[in-house]
């Protein structure tokens, strides 16, 4: 990914040496006593919580390798949670500069404060800070940040991503084993909830969408359910690293005892929720037709 589609997002940025001056300030402004660093082999979420109790191959697993894959899918969670919130503040920071009123500037100068105090907050549950691998849905988010359709970027960010990430947060923090971090992130839920709110309302009172924007949201809002409809990926490839190769029909299998289909469509229907009555009723009419709202099965999954 080139340097340019990182600028808002920041995901390329470098880190400064534990011990220089800069970092102080950074701990008192996030109100933090001291650097802390977690056991990389944490289990925060159990297998339950991902459902691998229902698939075979992980139930007749050695226990290092049960292990291994939870640790994988743990930390892909954590990582996915760093990345949204660093995207986050450069999101909100970037509509500091897009206001048209007073109002809407001062909202998002708050807003972009508290995207910095969750990735704080979350930064604190890694033993080393994460490198961006190249992940297709953060890269495509990464590279839709750097348009300057308010729109676009109002849906996707506020309207979807925040409107999601509410009840996402919600059931990672009710199902978190540990209990610092299950209370960091249900402090988030308070601020997201107010993101998504402005995003609504800022939709709601405003009408002539330009065919560009129309176009540019229908487009976006189309891979994003994609990736949705495609269920469980990561979870499916931190299995194959813990056991090592599987064939195609090893991971249907798994898909299907995963119940992808099922899972995926409970989440498509909670973001088509989210969409109606905000998202442009041309646009929610042309995603029902084309079949984004429903899930692939299995098979379909992996082609
Ligand atoms: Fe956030
Ligand atoms: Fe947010």
């Amino acid at each position: 990914m080139d340097n340019n589609n990182q600028k808002i997002s920041g995901f390329n940025l470098s880190h400064l040496e534990l011990n220089h001056p800069t970092q102080r300030i950074l701990r008192a402004a996030l109100q933090k006593k001291n650097h802390s660093s977690f056991n990389p082999e944490t289990v925060f979420w159990n297998a339950t919580f991902f459902s691998l109790d229902r698939v075979k191959y992980f139930q007749e697993a050695t226990p290092e390798q049960q292990q291994k894959i939870l640790t994988i899918a743990n930390r892909d969670i954590l990582e996915e949670i760093y990345w949204v919130e660093q995207a986050g503040v450069g999101y909100m920071a970037k509509m500091v500069t897009l206001s048209e009123t007073f109002e809407e500037r001062l909202l998002y100068g708050l807003f972009a404060a508290d995207e910095a105090t969750h990735l704080g907050a979350i930064s604190d549950f890694f033993s080393h800070p994460p490198v961006f691998a190249d992940d297709a849905f953060l890269g495509y988010l990464s590279s839709l940040l750097v348009s300057s359709d308010k729109l676009l970027l109002i849906t996707l960010m506020q309207v979807v991503l925040e409107g999601w990430g509410m009840s996402h947060y919600r059931s990672l923090a009710n199902n978190c084993q540990d209990i610092s971090l299950k209370k960091v992130l249900q402090n988030f839920l308070e601020s997201e909830s107010r993101h998504h709110a402005l995003g609504v309302t800022q939709l709601r009172s405003y009408d002539g969408y330009s065919q560009e924007s129309l176009e540019a949201i229908h487009d976006t809002l189309t891979y994003f359910l994609y990736m949705v409809q495609i269920g469980p990926q990561r979870l499916l490839k931190a299995i194959e690293q813990g056991l090592g190769y599987l064939s195609i029909n090893d991971k249907i299998k798994i898909l299907e005892e995963l119940q992808t289909e099922l899972s995926s469509n409970t989440r498509l229907k909670l973001l088509q929720s989210l969409m109606m009555g905000t998202v442009p009723t041309s646009i929610l009419q042309s995603l029902e037709e084309q079949g984004s709202f429903h899930a692939y099965g299995a098979t379909q999954c992996l082609q």
